[in-house]
């Protein structure tokens, strides 16, 4: 019986010297008793594919088949901000009622206010902290755009700032523009820095 103590010592040594505790790498993969669905096959975002005879693995829309949410009922200058010749159109489609005037605020409190600041001063959160120089709403430049102009900004970008055509919907830019329209008539002009 005295064996028995260090029989299990013993054990223990072995263990912690040639076993491999918690937290030890090795270059095998891990036993996987049960793969379930976790290998398939996949492919990534604009990667190659021998599958397609076009050799890629992203798809084009079917021709006559619309996205969801891609429906277009408006005219087109509703979806650009430009007209038939790719002229920016001077006035928004899409008229200041209260309605439009209370969504766009909502929504540019969430997309637009962190940098151009509740009032529109360009002074926002991110150019107290990070200096992100903003061009201020009451300036020349940003009030004499045609409506069609802003709303490309507002999609596609410019300069520093990014394009916000993926979170907002063509109606939901239309409205913060007449938001910030609304925002630039109730204040006094400001000549371009
Ligand atoms: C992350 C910061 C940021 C956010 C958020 C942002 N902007 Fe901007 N915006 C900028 C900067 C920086 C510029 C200046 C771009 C340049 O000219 O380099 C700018 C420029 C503009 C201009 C042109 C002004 C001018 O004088 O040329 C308009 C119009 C504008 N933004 C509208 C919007 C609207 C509307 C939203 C919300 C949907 C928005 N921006 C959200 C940073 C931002």
């Amino acid at each position: 019986m005295r064996r028995l103590p260090k029989l299990a010592l013993l054990a223990v040594a072995a263990l912690t010297l040639t076993g491999c505790m918690r937290g030890c790498t090795s270059p095998r993969p891990p036993i996987h008793i049960n793969p379930n669905m976790d290998y398939q096959p996949r492919v990534n975002a604009q990667a190659e594919s021998d599958f397609f005879y076009d050799g890629r693995a992203m798809r084009m829309p079917i021709p006559g088949t619309v996205a969801r949410g891609e429906l277009r009922t408006e005219p087109p200058h509703f979806y650009t901000g430009r007209d038939e010749n790719g002229e920016f159109i001077a006035i928004s489609p899409v008229g200041a009622t209260e309605e439009v005037l209370a969504h766009g605020l909502h929504m540019y409190t969430i997309y637009c206010q962190p940098c151009h600041e509740k009032r529109g001063t360009g002074k926002g959160i991110m150019y107290e902290y990070g200096n992100v120089p903003v061009p201020s709403f009451y300036a020349d430049t940003a009030r004499d755009y045609p409506d069609g102009e802003v709303f490309d900004i507002v999609t596609n970008g410019k300069g520093l700032m990014q394009g916000y055509g993926y979170p907002l919907a063509p109606a939901d830019r239309w409205a913060v523009i007449a938001h910030v329209r609304q925002m630039q008539a109730e204040r006094p002009r400001e000549a371009t820095p």
